[in-house]
């Protein structure tokens, strides 16, 4: 079903879809219902906080049949995707993360003459640049026009396009097939997954392998990371549904790592089936780990439900306290996931003064739907506040590093998942 949704002068659509998109099964099961949010990256210039903006429902399902987590609802790819402002330079943790990823993948299977490594979703050229100076020479496929543009100024040369079946056999004619696909944090942001790993299994050497890096649904359910439920974000991955669809394309899952990134996230290497080829320990390992935390079992939804509810009542009442007693908060940085948590928690700017975040593209603007003022750094560090609510909660450890002063002055940080906290503890 496809309708449109006119709010607010804009015309934009989504889609509900009645089927799971890895195993195609009906009577997808309810996790939780967020309501009707604004797009999480629709940041708002000053200028349009008058108008009302377009929202969209925001409900997990989970298959009844492979397990796939997944939104009900897809909005339309190129509302999402053609501009963007997330830039995977914007932290300090991300750029050594990918330089370790280059790093791991070039020694297990860069081989040793020249050849080709391409990302989809390639962002603003941050993993891809590692292999700059390497044997293997980087091509990115990245849809947002800003971004792609960034890429290639900076020396990565990047195509503009989603990657599809038609990019990869152009990439086949222009330059061969890849030793090396990645594809980092995108295969969630797709809705037709099997173009995009038809594709790539098309596009891989005969030994070149398939590197993928998703967030966990394990650890979104441990740590009750609700905030990440977003509408770029479609799938919440668990080893079962990702294994269907690769087999579904001659394609062997090889090894599975759990990396921190992102919440914590599976670091996936996928091959071509082949006789002979078999999957290392690592992924019985992790199979084992999900049964463990009961992911194939509704309760844990049911459970992960009522810790959301819990957060939503209790983290508006914890700010308004201490805004009652006088204190001033902030939040600390701007993240699409922020979003999620702000319109669903209903925390605006009766309760945070500000939002300050490092991207300068975001500042200035206002966050979608709650309208708090993003500005820069600078603006904490002349003016501490009292409490900063860490919004980039997946930073923690880099930020707290980065504001010893702010806490050795007294500044508290809280941490809203998963459940609102301090940190450090309270002394
Ligand atoms: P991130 O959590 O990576 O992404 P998502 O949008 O997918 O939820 O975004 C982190 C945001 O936090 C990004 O806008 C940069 C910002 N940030 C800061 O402002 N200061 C910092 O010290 C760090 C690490 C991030």
């Amino acid at each position: 079903m496809t309708r449109s949704t006119t709010t607010g002068g804009a015309t934009a659509r989504v889609r509900a879809r009645g089927t799971c998109r890895i195993c195609g099964a009906r009577g997808l099961q309810s996790i939780v219902d967020l309501g009707r949010t604004p797009l999480a990256n629709a940041f708002v210039p000053a200028t349009l906080l008058k108008r009302a903006e377009p929202r969209f429902p925001l409900r997990l399902a989970r298959c009844p049949d492979c397990g796939l987590v997944q939104l009900r609802d897809v909005v339309d790819r190129s509302l999402l995707f053609r501009k963007y402002l997330y830039f995977s330079s914007s932290s300090g943790t991300m750029p050594a993360h990918f330089a370790g990823l280059v790093e791991a993948a070039l020694r297990r299977h860069g081989g040793k003459t020249p050849g080709l490594a391409v990302e989809i979703g390639s962002n603003d050229g941050t993993l891809l640049r590692n292999l700059l100076g390497t044997t293997l020479r980087p091509l990115g496929i990245e849809p947002a026009r800003n971004i792609a543009q960034q890429a290639n100024e900076r020396g990565i040369p990047t195509w503009n396009e989603f990657f599809s079946k038609p990019v990869a056999e152009r990439i086949l004619r222009e330059h061969g097939p890849a030793r090396l696909v990645f594809s980092n944090n995108v295969l969630a942001h797709i809705d037709d997954v099997h173009e995009v790993a038809s594709a790539a299994a098309r596009l891989l050497e005969e030994d070149g392998a398939w590197i993928i890096e998703v967030p966990h649904l394990a650890e979104m359910m441990r740590r009750v990371e609700f905030d990440t439920i977003y509408h770029e974000h479609l799938s919440y991955f668990s080893l079962p549904p990702l294994e269907r669809l690769f087999l579904r394309h001659g394609l062997l899952l090889v090894d599975v790592q759990q990396v921190p990134v992102h919440g914590g996230s599976l670091r996936l290497t996928v091959q071509r089936q082949r006789p002979g080829r078999k999957p290392r320990a690592s992924v019985a390992r992790v199979r084992a780990y999900e049964r463990r935390l009961g992911l194939s079992n509704p309760a844990t939804y049911r459970r992960f439900r009522t810790r959301v509810h819990a957060i939503r009542r209790d983290l508006p009442r914890l700010l308004r306290g201490l805004r009652h007693q006088g204190h001033r908060i902030v939040g600390y940085g701007a993240p699409a996931k922020g979003n999620t948590l702000l319109n669903y928690c209903r925390i605006d700017g009766t309760i945070l003064d500000y939002i300050l975040d490092t991207t300068p593209a975001k500042q200035g603007l206002f966050t979608p739907g709650t309208h708090v003022p993003i500005r820069e750094p600078g603006v904490f560090h002349r003016d501490p506040p009292t409490h900063a609510l860490l919004l980039a909660w997946n930073f923690e450890r880099e930020i707290l590093a980065k504001e010893r002063g702010f806490l050795r002055a007294g500044g508290r940080f809280i941490r809203p998942v998963p459940r609102p906290a301090y940190v450090p503890p309270k002394r």
